[in-house]
């Protein structure tokens, strides 16, 4: 056989090798889509790629801050639209019902079954992570909203005690204002406005009221002279805020109770993440105590996986990927890092810290049959895990608006009336983009 004839057909041999190898890599090995980016969520899903590589499968992390929001969301929908999707990515809320809808989704079903999914994870979660019945979704946990996360030598510097209500909290806002620290912390997007507006409407009007209102988008529920004193209550707090609240994100108002400039934050439980991260310790660094008045209420936030169909993963490695998600050890061990409390009901509470131990307790007794009746087990409005987007997003302008001092409280009582029965044509996009 001449020279060139053999030279050519190595190349090619040796070419066809090294795309199949490509090709098998590809398929035994997971790219995951994720918005954890601050310290404690990069200690977080560190424990998820950490347990992937025990079990010898390769992975691709890739990071875009975004929270659930458009930022994160514009760039899933590009890959997914390209024929390029992740073999699986991070979504909460009614997120999930949008791509589930679009039948893009792999079907959960038998590894439900074989992981009995359905009698461990929390009802009101399962409707989130089901389509039209099956499972789509793979919960890994359960943060909720409703906290304060206190700076402790501030608290004890200025006196304060746990606030049991409205009026105990107020009391302690003043006294940090007078000691000249910053009473409470926030950051500049709509979410984390929302965010302190659930709690403050759920402290208000009550679990029924804030299921009716915000789960069930009951027009009627939207009693104006309570959706009033909820306003009233969000301008009192606007006044407890310093001016620079505009310019920063979540964890920088973290970092102002952390370093003790600001004395509290109402945000989720993964602000325990970020305090686990750094080794501080509940009970002696910081406080955790519910929002004044929502007591037994657990407003939860899901992190959950879905996986795509067009991805190249093959389904045996798509299968261990999913199983380790929903492995109660890795939620255990995934959640001590997170500060959220484990989707599944049947993690020992044990090695959680004080905090943690709290919020799985919350979760466990809002979802268990005699509490279910109170029903106080619920989507957080901020997080997309009440309803839909376009109403979601809505209720986000009425209150931003609201917040930085735009709207009156009477303009924020009826436009948020319209917004809870907004159309999604008539609904805006405003996540601003993060520098
Ligand atoms: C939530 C998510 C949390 C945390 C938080 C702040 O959507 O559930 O795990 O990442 O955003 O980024």
């Amino acid at each position: 056989m001449p020279y060139w004839i053999k030279y050519t057909l190595t190349a090619l041999l040796l070419q066809l090798v090294s795309v199949n190898s490509v090709l098998a890599e590809q398929k035994s090995s997971v790219e995951l889509m994720h918005w954890w980016v601050s310290k404690g969520e990069q200690a977080s899903i560190a424990v998820l790629l950490q347990r992937l590589s025990q079990q010898n499968i390769s992975w691709q992390a890739q990071a875009h801050a975004g929270s659930g929001t458009s930022r994160y969301g514009d760039i899933l929908i590009e890959r997914v639209a390209k024929g390029q999707p992740p073999t699986a990515s991070q979504v909460i809320g009614y997120e999930i019902q949008k791509w589930a809808a679009q039948g893009v989704l792999h079907p959960l079903d038998e590894l439900a079954v074989e992981g009995e999914w359905d009698e461990v994870i929390p009802n009101d979660i399962q409707l989130l992570s089901k389509y039209q019945g099956h499972w789509i979704a793979a919960p890994i946990n359960a943060h909720s909203t409703n906290w304060l996360w206190i700076n402790n030598t501030l608290l004890k510097q200025i006196d304060g005690q746990q606030p049991d209500n409205w009026h105990d909290l107020i009391q302690l806002l003043d006294k940090a204002q007078t000691a000249g620290i910053i009473p409470l912390a926030i950051g500049r997007e709509a979410w984390e406005h929302t965010l302190l507006f659930e709690s403050v409407a759920a402290g208000v009007g009550g679990a029924e009221f804030y299921r009716h209102a915000f789960i069930d988008l009951n027009a009627e529920a939207l009693d104006p002279e309570l959706l009033l004193v909820i306003f009233q209550r969000m301008s009192q707090l606007r006044t407890y805020l310093d001016h620079d609240f505009g310019k920063r994100y979540w964890d920088d108002a973290t970092k102002l109770v952390l370093q003790g400039a600001a004395l509290l934050q109402v945000q989720g439980t993964w602000v325990n993440g970020e305090f686990i991260a750094l080794d501080l310790i509940p009970g002696v660094d910081y406080q955790c105590f519910n929002f004044p008045d929502t007591q037994g209420m657990f407003l939860f936030n899901s992190d959950q996986y879905v996986f795509f169909k067009d991805s190249k993963t093959d389904t045996d490695t798509r299968s261990r990927l999913v199983k380790t998600l929903m492995d109660a050890d890795f939620q255990r061990d995934l959640n001590l890092r997170t500060g959220a409390a484990p989707a599944r009901t049947d993690v020992p509470l044990t090695d959680f810290n004080a905090c943690g131990q709290r919020s799985i307790a919350h979760m466990r007794s809002s979802n268990m049959r005699s509490s279910n009746m109170r029903r106080s087990l619920m989507g957080s409005i901020a997080m997309g895990n009440a309803n839909p987007a376009h109403t979601k997003e809505a209720i986000y302008r009425v209150v931003s608006d609201h917040l930085y001092g735009r709207i009156t409280d009477a303009q924020a009582v009826s436009r948020l009336q319209a917004a809870v029965t907004t159309t999604p044509e008539q609904s805006i996009v405003i996540e601003p983009a993060r520098p």
